[in-house]
């Protein structure tokens, strides 16, 4: 482990898109890269911490020295996230799918002549808010995303209140922002102090001006 601030702290970070299976060939995915949570799990990790990266599938490589967790749906990504705390800080980066389908098929799904699939859909655990509202082994600092594309900053201070989390880093990804999957992120820190604008910069950037965030918010210095 690097030397640093972040020594001895343990953090949990999750990434990348999950994957909902239809059949066993098909399944409900999003476009989520995994690169903002690479990024921040590389730069806690050279700040010195024991980072726990969950990771749902990306194309992208998970950074070298930390401890890889792969999953493919949000059910497993929560499950993961459960067995990966205790932890001094959790960082929820992932975009999980909001919903799996019902009852994904045993076997692969034929065209029937005349006929459509119909899938019923279920709704996926939010591990943000689960873990948020922990009463017991909560992480001491809970960090979310709220990707949005309208009213980015009201938008993502009612979500900081309803899903009981410490701090959300608002960014807008509407189209022709070129954030959805691109090398940049404009973002807004919202926190119990309010909103801080941080001007567009590298997804690396973002990530080492959080991770000495959240080193000074843990009593690591800075
Ligand atoms: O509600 P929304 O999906 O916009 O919230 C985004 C934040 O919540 C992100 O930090 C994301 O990682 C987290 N989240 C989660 N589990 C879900 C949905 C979102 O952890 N099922």
């Amino acid at each position: 482990l690097a030397d640093g601030p972040l020594r001895g702290k343990r953090i949990l970070v999750t990434s990348g898109p999950t994957h909902e299976p239809i059949d066993p060939v098909r399944y409900i995915a999003n476009r989520s890269s995994g690169a903002q949570g690479t990024a921040i799990a590389r730069a806690l990790a050279a700040l010195g911490a024991e980072v726990i990266f969950v990771t749902g599938p990306a194309d992208i490589p998970p950074p070298d020295g930390v401890e890889v967790v792969r999953v493919e749906t949000a059910r497993e990504m929560l499950e993961a996230v459960q067995g990966g705390l205790p932890a001094d800080a959790a960082i929820f980066a992932a975009a999980v799918a909001d919903w799996r389908v019902a009852s994904a098929s045993a076997s692969k799904m034929k065209k029937t002549k005349g006929g459509l699939p119909q899938l019923d859909f279920a709704e996926n655990p939010d591990i943000l808010a689960t873990v948020s509202q922990m009463t017991k082994g909560r992480p001491g600092l809970v960090v979310g995303f709220a990707a949005e594309t309208d009213d980015v900053v009201e938008n993502a201070t009612a979500k900081r209140q309803r899903k009981g989390c410490d701090w959300i880093l608002a960014n807008d990804v509407s189209a022709g922002t070129g954030i959805m999957g691109g090398s940049e992120n404009a973002v807004t820190l919202i926190s119990a102090d309010g909103a801080e604008d941080w001007p567009r910069m590298s997804k690396d950037e973002v990530a080492a001006r959080l991770a000495e965030r959240i080193a000074q918010a843990l009593g690591g210095g800075f």
